[in-house]
């Protein structure tokens, strides 16, 4: 690594609300370049020993974070596996060697093997959004430290039991919001957190998901109904609320929020599509949603049809074929609003405008904070400071994805981080070194709520004060 690459990475870890890494000094004077300056952290944990984990649920998720071992062995082990399907089940199970009695079919065996005593360190929660909560209350419950992915329960009252027996068992419990840990989004904190922008007055902020993301996930897919998921403002943008709660650091007092679902229904579908895109539609070919561009033809998102090595394009359409992806995206059981606008009051008096929308060409994360002293926007993969008193910006630019350990990695590099951090709050009995605890989790699932309780009702939502 050459120093004008160790410089770029300088500017990445160092906040008051996370200490500077040893060794690196705090850089004075504080000048807007050197506020935007924060240090990478090492991606291996520096545990004394190996830790166990149990995974519940080995989907794409679960298999991401048992990934984390076996990049850096020694740091943690898989030893019990618990998902329905046996493929997934299996490929995990062989992948770590686990035996026979460490390998369960519902999570609810897991648990119940470990009635006379936890199987394993850590719980891992991967499991569908409607389970999340079950599964982690039990983990707690045997008092498993567990890492759960968000959303962390399907309702808020569900949000705060958790956190309640959380403090009772006194457990670790991190919630997988991956973008804190991403260096972009830290780096965006470590600058506010040091004062670059001055007082937080408003944040503006969107997300755009990239329009085959959401036929694959909001309208055929897991995450298709709100009644069996989340609420998309809750299971796509639970991570947009906690970024905007992390930076502003106060909590939300109102909600209010607006969106249809006008655009994948009955009435758009053609005339003459058929069930199922496999099943002969005539718009196939002009179609943008065409299940076949995207699964056979793209080979794109095809995670969850567990496609055998080298399939052939004819076994991929059998796959797709029987599956609920191949489904049109004007015929399926979906009821998430395509567009979706919410503004919300902090207790510290800052007002942001948040919004998701679902049919962009491109997938990406808009942020413009506007403080006292000047303005941080960004696009999620480099942002600008512009100062209000001069018109003079500075840059923070990083290809995290060319940094050496990062590349290919998710969620710009968040899923490693926050596996890292996690194992490192486990070791130490040390929560503090975990960013997305569940107490500060909580906040975003409570604000996801408010603004669907509000769509639904027309009403403005008290969350807090
Ligand atoms: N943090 C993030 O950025 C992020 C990204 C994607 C998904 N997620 C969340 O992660 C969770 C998992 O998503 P995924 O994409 O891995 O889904 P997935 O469908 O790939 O994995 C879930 C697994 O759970 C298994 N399962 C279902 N019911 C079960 C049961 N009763 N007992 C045991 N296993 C069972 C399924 O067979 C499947 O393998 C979801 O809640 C999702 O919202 C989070």
């Amino acid at each position: 690594m050459n120093n004008r690459r160790e410089f770029i990475m300088g500017t990445m870890l160092a906040g008051a609300a996370l200490p500077l890494a040893k060794g690196v000094a705090e850089v004075k004077p504080p000048t807007p370049a050197n506020l935007l300056i924060y240090p990478m952290r090492p991606l291996k944990a520096e545990t004394s020993r190996e830790l166990t984990v149990a995974v519940m649920g080995a989907g794409g998720r679960g298999s991401v974070y048992q990934g984390y071992g076996k990049k850096f062995p020694g740091t943690m082990k898989v030893v019990a596996v618990a998902d329905i399907n046996e493929y997934r089940r299996n490929r995990m199970a062989d992948a770590w060697g686990i035996p026979p009695n460490r390998r369960f079919g519902d999570y609810r065996e897991l648990i119940q093997a470990g009635a006379g005593g936890k199987l394993a360190d850590i719980l891992v929660v991967t499991l569908p959004d409607s389970l999340h909560y079950d599964a982690a209350m039990r983990g707690i419950e045997q008092k498993y430290d567990v890492l759960v992915e968000k959303p962390m329960a399907q309702s808020s009252k569900e949000c705060l039991d958790m956190l309640a027996k959380q403090r009772e068992t006194g457990c670790i419990v991190g919630v997988c919001h991956v973008l804190r840990y991403a260096p972009y989004f830290e780096a965006m904190k470590s600058a506010i957190d040091r004062g670059l922008i001055g007082e937080i007055m408003s944040v503006q902020h969107t997300e755009l998901v990239d329009f085959t993301h959401t036929s694959h996930s909001y309208v055929r897919g897991n995450w298709r109904n709100s009644k069996i998921a989340t609420p998309m403002v809750i299971s796509k943008c639970c991570h947009d609320l906690d970024l905007i709660n992390w930076f502003i650091g106060a909590r939300c007092t109102h909600a209010c929020a607006e969106g249809e679902q006008r655009y994948f229904c009955a009435k758009n579908r053609p005339a003459g599509a058929p069930a199922r895109c496999t099943d002969g539609c005539p718009h196939e070919k002009d179609c943008i949603y065409s299940a076949i561009k995207t699964y056979v033809k793209r080979r794109s998102w095809t995670g969850p049809l567990d496609l055998p090595p080298n399939a052939t394009d004819e076994q991929v359409t059998k796959i797709l074929a029987a599956s609920p992806y191949s489904r049109c995206v004007f015929a399926c059981d979906n009821d998430q609003p395509e567009q979706y606008a919410a503004s919300l009051r902090f207790e510290n008096g800052v007002a942001v405008a948040f919004s998701y929308e679902a049919l962009s060409p491109v997938g990406q994360r808009r942020t413009r904070i506007i403080g006292t002293k000047g303005m941080l926007e960004g696009g999620g993969i480099g942002f600008r400071f512009t100062e209000i008193a001069t018109g003079k910006f500075w840059d923070w630019n990083m290809k995290v994805q060319d940094v050496p350990g990062y590349e290919r990695q998710g969620h710009g590099g968040g899923d490693l981080r926050l596996m890292r951090d996690f194992l490192l709050a486990v070791e130490k009995r040390d929560p503090s070194m975990l960013t997305s605890s569940l107490e500060a989790s909580v906040e975003s699932h409570l604000i996801g709520f408010a603004c669907e309780e509000s769509r639904l009702t027309g009403r403005k939502i008290k969350i807090h004060g």
